[in-house]
């Protein structure tokens, strides 16, 4: 199959690449799409045939479920069904962090197919807020289903031309919406019931930190996604590995930690490149690169997290050392993505 490659240059290519997208999508077929998190592999969320091609692109075993993206706030309440005793949550985290990387999981409509939600009776909503995506989607008309444009447990795409490495000739569009702003996956949450206040369970951290969630209801920290786990038994442990470039990478507790093995070759992937952190002059890397220099900024780390790795990926290296991150902020979620990426192997 090949690959058409849209760019958003000018009000005309975007008006251009925004047609296409939408008829490809009508006739039932993927097109990858910029999003503020990640490029999203889409599809029409309503149409079986047109969920099952997005798993075959990406080779995604069918228990793993897709989000479903939503036009604007209220077609939360087309997807999802919103018990009573959640509504007043549901309506403040949509109102605070939408459009915005926040997914939350709900019990599903009735018309939302199988194929999207793995059999669960819950579904993944949210509303990107990236402008193509956004010009899309209303154009549209309906819920796209859409995971990470990546072939399924690697990294995931953060440009277009990250998008054409994993899946070019398996889809026939590509939007190019230049380098997604965020970089990371979204936070996912579920809600429940509890008093005083609601239980918000972060089952994948992201953008949105436990700090920016924790006014809205009590956080449950145990990170497990038991809905897809138990979808999964055949599978276990299977999605902990994740994330992952080709060449092994490695998350060592401390500089002193790191013996390196004579002979070997070794990328560093640091988070300020500073000597103090004890990792520069340990060894004489191939090549040492920093997400953020300089006194680091953790959102800014995680922007370029995964255009990082896809390079150091490409040198051919025997290994990636990957510097611990601090475990706050957006740095939670970092850290969670380098430890799926080391657990590979
Ligand atoms: O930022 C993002 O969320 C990106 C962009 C494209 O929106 N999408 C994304 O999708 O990261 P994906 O498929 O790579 O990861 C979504 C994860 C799934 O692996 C699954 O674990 C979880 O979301 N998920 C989806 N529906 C769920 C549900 N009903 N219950 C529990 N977990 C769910
Ligand atoms: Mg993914």
């Amino acid at each position: 199959m090949l690959t058409e490659l849209h760019t958003t240059e000018s009000e005309a290519t975007t008006r251009e690449a925004v047609n296409r997208a939408v008829s490809t999508l009508h006739a039932g077929e993927p097109v990858a799409l910029p999003t503020e998190t990640v490029y999203g592999l889409a599809a029409d969320a309503l149409n079986e045939t047109a969920v099952k091609r997005v798993f075959e692109a990406k080779e995604r075993p069918s228990f793993d479920p897709l989000i479903v993206h939503v036009p604007d706030k209220k077609s939360i309440r087309d997807v999802a069904e919103i018990p009573d005793d959640l509504d007043k949550i549901v309506t403040q985290l949509v109102e605070t962090f939408w459009p915005g990387p926040l997914t939350i999981v709900l019990p599903k409509k009735p018309h939302i197919p199988d194929e999207v939600t793995a059999g669960l009776p819950t579904v993944g909503v949210r509303m990107s807020n990236h402008p193509i995506f956004g010009k899309v989607i209303k154009a549209f008309g309906g819920p796209l289903a859409a995971p990470s444009a990546n072939r399924f447990g690697r990294v995931s795409p953060t440009s277009a031309a990250a998008v054409m490495d994993e899946l070019d000739g398996r889809i026939p569009l590509v939007i190019d919406g230049g380098a997604c702003a965020r970089g990371i996956e979204s936070t996912i949450v579920a809600l429940e019931e509890n008093e005083p206040k609601p239980l918000i369970r972060i089952l994948r951290l992201g953008p949105v930190t436990a700090d920016d969630l924790k006014k809205f209801g009590k956080i449950d920290k145990s990170r497990r996604n038991e809905a897809v786990e138990e979808n999964a038994p055949e599978a276990p442990g299977m999605l902990a590995s994740h994330y992952a470039p080709n060449t092994p990478l490695r998350m060592p507790e401390s500089a002193a930690e790191f013996v390196p093995e004579p002979g070997k070759r070794y990328a560093l992937l640091s988070y300020r490149g500073q000597e103090k952190d004890g990792f520069l002059d340990l060894v004489d890397w191939e090549e040492i690169a920093i997400l953020s220099p300089g006194s680091g900024r953790l959102p800014e780390a995680g922007i370029r997290l995964y255009h990082v790795l896809r390079q150091l990926d490409q040198l051919g290296v025997d290994e990636i050392i990957a510097e611990p991150f601090p475990d706050r902020g957006v740095g939670s979620a970092i850290l969670d993505r380098l430890k799926k990426a080391a657990s590979i192997r």
